[in-house]
C-alpha cells in the first residue's frame, strides 16, 4: 500500500451494518426553511438537511464495538468502571498521568482556562478556535496569535499550516516576561487555518523555548491524532511509525491537554482534561465536581465513557486514519480539479472553500462565507458551516468585528458516515453554486448574540441592486444588530 494517496487506496477498513434515511428536500422547502433560520445553518433543524457537513463534532458512526461497549455502562455516581477504561486508555495513547473527564471540550476549556489563568496574562495561541479563546477571555487572559503567517493565506502550499511561529512567541516572551504569559496554547490540527497540522519539529522547538522560559505548553487534543496522520505524511522520519506512537510522542513535549472528544475519538459527546502536575490535577479535579459532576464522570454517563475509550483505540488505527483523511481529500481533488478555490493543503476534517474568491464583490462585511452556505444549502440541501467574520466576533476591548484574513466555509466530514458517492453530490452543488457566484448578495445581521455569536446569529439578504438593507427587511425587525458584544 505504501503512503501514496491514489482514488484507489483508501477504501474504508469497515462495512455498513445499519442505514440512517436522509431526507430529500425541494428548492422551495430549502427557500423556507432557510429564511425561518435566519439564513444561519446552525439554526436549521436536520430534518430539513440533506448531507450534513456543518461539523465533525459528535455526528461520527460509532462501530459495533462501541455500541457493545454502550451496553455494559457502569452507571454508578462513583468510581464506575468505565472512568478507569477510559483513563487507562488516555495514559496509554495520549501519555498524561492524571484525568479529569468532562461532558466536551468546552467543558475542559473552561476548567483549565480558570485554573491556568491570571487576569491580564496573555496566551500565546496557534490561531484562535471559537470556544477555546472565548474560555480563555472570559477567565480574564488576552488571545495573541502565534501562528506562521502561510496560516492565513488560503493559497500557501506550506506542509505544516499550524506551526507556531517561533519568533513571534519569542518576541512576546521579551515583550511581556515568562510571568506575563498564563502558557502557549497549542492546538493539532489547526481548525479555522482549514484543518493544518502541527510539525514534530515545530513542538520540539515550542518545548525548548518555553522551557528557556519556564512556561507550560498545552495542547487542545481535539484532532490530534488527524495531526500525527500528517506527521506520518509529511514530517522526515516518520514515514515508518504507527500513528498512535507518533501521537504519544507529541503530547509528550506538551505539559497537559484538552480534548473534545466528540472528534477523533468516534464519539457522540465526551471530552477531558489530562496533566502530568499533580497539583494541577488536584484543582481540575476539585472544580469539575462544582461545574460538570464528580471526577469520575465529568458529565457523562458511563456509557459514554466507555465508547469513548474504545474509540480512542480505534481513532488510532493506521488503515481507519488513511481512509478518514482519503475521504477529505478526494472531496478537496474534486473541487481542486474544477478550480474551485479551496484552502490547499486539504487539511484533516473539512475542505474549506474561500468565500473572498467566490464573491469578489462582497465585502467582508457582507459576510460572503455566510452567503456561500447559505446557497450551497439552498441549491442542494447541504449544510456548511461559515468560519469567517460572524465566527471571528468582536474584540472584546473595543467592541468591533474582528476582521479574519481567512473568510471561509467549512465542508465538514462526519467520520464514517458518508460515502464517496455522497461526495459527489457534494462536490457537484458547489460547483453549481460556484457557476452561479456572479449573483450573490450579501446579507446583514439582524441578531447578535452576547457570546459565540454565529451559532444563534440571524442574518437576512441585502437588495440585490445597491447592496444595502432592504426597507422591508430592516423595517420587519426593529431589534439592529450592531450593539457591541464584550466576547
Ligand atoms: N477545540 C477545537 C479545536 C474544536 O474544534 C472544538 C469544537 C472545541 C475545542 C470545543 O469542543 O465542541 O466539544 O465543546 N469544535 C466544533 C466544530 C464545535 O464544529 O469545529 P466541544
Amino acid at each position: 500500500m505504501g503512503q501514496q494517496f491514489g482514488r484507489r487506496s483508501w477504501a474504508e477498513p469497515w462495512k455498513i451494518k445499519m442505514v440512517e434515511p436522509l431526507t430529500m428536500t425541494s428548492r422551495a422547502q430549502r427557500e423556507r426553511a432557510l429564511a425561518e433560520a435566519g439564513c444561519n445553518t446552525f439554526l436549521l433543524r436536520s430534518d430539513d438537511v440533506y448531507i450534513d457537513l456543518l461539523t465533525d463534532s459528535g455526528t461520527s458512526a460509532m462501530s459495533d464495538r462501541q455500541w457493545a461497549g454502550m451496553m455494559v455502562g457502569d452507571e454508578s455516581y462513583a468510581g464506575s468502571r468505565n472512568f478507569y477504561h477510559l483513563e487507562a486508555a488516555i495514559q496509554r495513547y495520549y501519555g498524561y498521568r492524571h484525568v479529569v473527564p468532562t461532558h466536551q471540550g468546552r467543558g475542559a476549556e473552561h476548567l483549565i482556562s480558570r485554573v491556568a489563568i491570571r487576569p491580564g496574562q496573555w496566551v500565546p495561541g496557534n490561531m484562535y478556535f471559537t470556544t477555546t479563546r472565548a474560555h480563555q477571555e472570559q477567565a480574564g487572559g488576552q488571545f495573541i496569535d502565534v501562528i506562521i503567517d502561510e496560516a492565513h493565506d488560503p493559497s500557501s502550499p506550506h506542509p505544516f499550516k499550524g506551526n507556531i511561529d517561533l519568533a513571534k512567541l519569542e518576541a512576546l516572551i521579551a515583550r511581556e516576561g515568562a510571568e506575563g504569559i498564563a502558557y502557549v496554547s497549542v492546538a493539532g490540527t489547526v481548525n479555522m487555518a482549514g484543518g493544518q497540522p502541527v510539525s514534530m519539529t515545530n513542538i520540539k522547538a515550542v518545548r525548548a523555548l518555553c522551557d528557556r522560559h519556564g512556561i507550560k505548553v498545552y495542547l487542545d487534543a481535539t484532532r490530534m491524532a488527524e495531526n500525527a496522520f500528517f506527521i506520518q505524511e509529511r514530517e522526515e522520519g516518520y514515514a515508518n511509525r504507527p500513528i498512535a506512537e507518533i501521537l504519544r510522542e507529541f503530547c509528550s513535549y506538551t505539559d497537559a491537554a484538552w480534548m473534545s472528544a466528540k472528534k477523533d475519538s468516534l464519539v457522540n459527546i465526551g471530552g477531558w482534561l489530562a496533566v502530568n502536575d499533580l497539583g494541577l490535577f488536584e484543582e481540575l479535579r476539585n472544580l469539575v465536581v462544582l461545574y460538570e459532576g464528580l471526577h469520575t464522570y465529568g458529565g457523562l454517563a458511563g456509557r459514554d465513557m466507555e465508547a469513548m475509550a474504545i474509540g480512542i483505540e480505534e481513532s488510532l488505527q493506521d488503515d481507519y486514519m488513511r481512509s478518514r483523511i482519503g475521504q477529505v481529500r478526494y472531496l478537496g481533488e474534486l473541487l481542486a480539479d474544477w478550480d474551485i478555490p479551496i484552502v490547499q493543503p486539504v487539511g484533516g476534517h473539512a475542505v474549506f472553500l474561500d468565500a473572498r474568491a467566490f464573491y469578489p464583490h462582497l465585502p467582508q462585511a457582507h459576510f460572503p462565507a455566510q452567503v456561500l452556505a447559505a446557497e450551497l444549502y439552498l441549491d442542494s440541501g447541504i449544510r456548511a458551516m461559515e468560519r469567517g467574520i460572524a465566527s471571528a466576533g468582536r474584540d472584546p476591548a473595543t467592541g468591533d468585528h474582528h476582521y479574519p484574513r481567512l473568510e471561509l466555509t467549512r465542508l465538514t466530514i462526519p467520520r464514517r458516515v458518508y460515502t464517496q458517492a455522497h461526495m459527489d453530490v457534494v462536490a457537484e452543488s458547489v460547483k453549481c453554486v460556484w457557476d452561479a457566484r456572479g449573483a450573490a448578495r450579501g446579507l446583514h445581521m439582524v441578531y447578535e448574540p452576547r457570546y459565540l455569536r454565529f451559532f444563534q446569529a440571524r442574518f437576512e439578504w441585502r437588495d440585490r441592486s445597491t447592496g444595502s438593507r432592504t426597507g422591508q427587511e430592516a423595517a420587519s425587525h426593529p431589534h439592529p444588530a450592531a450593539e457591541p458584544a464584550p466576547v
